[in-house]
């Protein structure tokens, strides 16, 4: 006699044996209980050449710039001490790499103000080769979100896709002739919510980057309203969330072009990008309150209190063609399976392992 286990397989290979495609499934929560184990801390001087002192875990916990507990994580900067040699910050780096992902962070802060340069995004080790996708980033005031990916040669993208932002740059390799240097194919919005002072005062929301053979694909969804698959869901479903922010993708190979990402967090102040424009005429608010970007930044800590990152939750998706882990929530419950099979789903359980 075969199982019953087998027998019950077999029925639901029988109803299902048309189309079923991939899902969803969650396979990392960091959850913020233990949300410092899973990355490194970067301790060298930042390669984006910011004004800025990474320190290591020990010295973050101690001082004040990390705190975390069962539901939030607070990653902030010194904004206590005159900092000639540079303003204490965090940089941190996934232990864990990833190839594709649907990447989901629930934040509720993020740095912002004069002088700094924060960004969440995700890169691999063979830098321009294995590519970077820059999700959230910008500098001093900014009222809106800029993303921008950074590859190898023959990389670029069209308007091909629907989404609701405006390309800026169309070639994502990182010498590409008639951009500046290291400017990627960067995509802009226009929604004030997405970033700084716009993004805090409403509480944040979810920012949600689907990386697939074809796209690179950034939603923002505002705390008022994320979709039930993401806040109660087993298995997101980016066809159901209506127009991106974005959609990388059109002249890039994109399996080529991007490999084993790792997670960043990290605030700078002025450098490369935020140094570099310092003028009355982009910022007249900061620059009227003090001569250069590193004055301002060494000389005003107060104005760093609002220079942090306060993280619901992330949690990193991957497309499996497995429906039974975990089964049960009322938003994302396989269609597919009859019932019976349904019920024998494992409660999830699933955590970074
Ligand atoms: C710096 O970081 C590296 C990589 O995480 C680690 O191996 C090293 O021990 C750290 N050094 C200090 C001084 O914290
Ligand atoms: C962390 O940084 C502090 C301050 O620079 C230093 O004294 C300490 O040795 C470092 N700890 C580790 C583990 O490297
Ligand atoms: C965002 O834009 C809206 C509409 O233009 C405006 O009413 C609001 O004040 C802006 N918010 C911020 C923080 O600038
Ligand atoms: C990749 O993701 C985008 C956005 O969800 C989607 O439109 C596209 O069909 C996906 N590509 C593949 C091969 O699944």
């Amino acid at each position: 006699m075969r199982s019953s286990a087998l027998f019950l397989s077999l029925a639901a290979l029988a109803e299902v044996g048309k189309a079923r495609p991939p899902v969803y499934t969650l396979e990392d929560d960091y959850e913020p209980a233990n949300f410092f184990d899973y990355f490194t801390f970067f301790n060298t001087s930042d390669p984006t050449h910011g004004f800025v002192q990474y320190v290591n875990q020990s010295a973050a916990k101690a001082t004040g710039l990390i705190a975390n507990d069962k539901s939030t994580v607070y990653i902030g900067a010194d904004h206590s001490n005159i900092t000639p040699n540079g303003r204490p910050s965090v940089r941190i780096t996934s232990k864990k790499a990833y190839n594709r992902f649907l990447l989901v962070l629930d934040l509720e802060h993020m740095p912002f103000g004069c002088g700094t340069w924060p960004a969440f995004w995700t890169v691999g080790p063979n830098w321009p080769n294995n590519g970077e996708i820059d999700i959230i980033e910008g500098v001093h005031t900014n009222p809106t979100d800029a993303m921008t990916l950074h590859t190898s040669d023959s990389c670029g993208i069209t308007n091909d896709g629907a989404f609701s932002g405006t390309i800026l740059t169309p070639n994502c390799y990182v010498a590409a002739p008639g951009q500046g240097n290291n400017a990627g194919c960067g995509i802009a919005t226009t929604n004030n919510e997405t970033y700084g002072a716009g993004l805090n005062a409403i509480g944040g929301g979810v920012y949600a980057t689907e990386w697939n053979s074809t796209d690179i694909t950034i939603w923002f969804f505002p705390r008022g309203n994320i979709p039930k698959d993401l806040t109660h869901g087993q298995h997101p479903d980016p066809a159901t969330w209506g127009e991106p922010l974005s959609q990388f993708q059109g002249a890039c190979d994109i399996e080529a072009h991007f490999a084993d990402q790792q997670i960043v967090f990290d605030d700078t102040f002025c450098g490369d990008w935020a140094g570099n424009v310092w003028y009355p005429s982009l910022y007249p608010s900061c620059t009227a309150q003090a001569a250069t970007c590193t004055d301002f930044v060494a000389n005003n800590p107060d104005a760093f209190a609002d220079a942090y990152w306060s993280i619901n939750s992330l949690k990193v998706y991957q497309q499996t063609s497995d429906w039974h882990t975990p089964g049960h929530a009322p938003w994302g419950v396989d269609p597919y399976l009859p019932k019976s099979i349904s019920s024998l789903c494992p409660i999830p359980t699933a955590s970074m392992g």
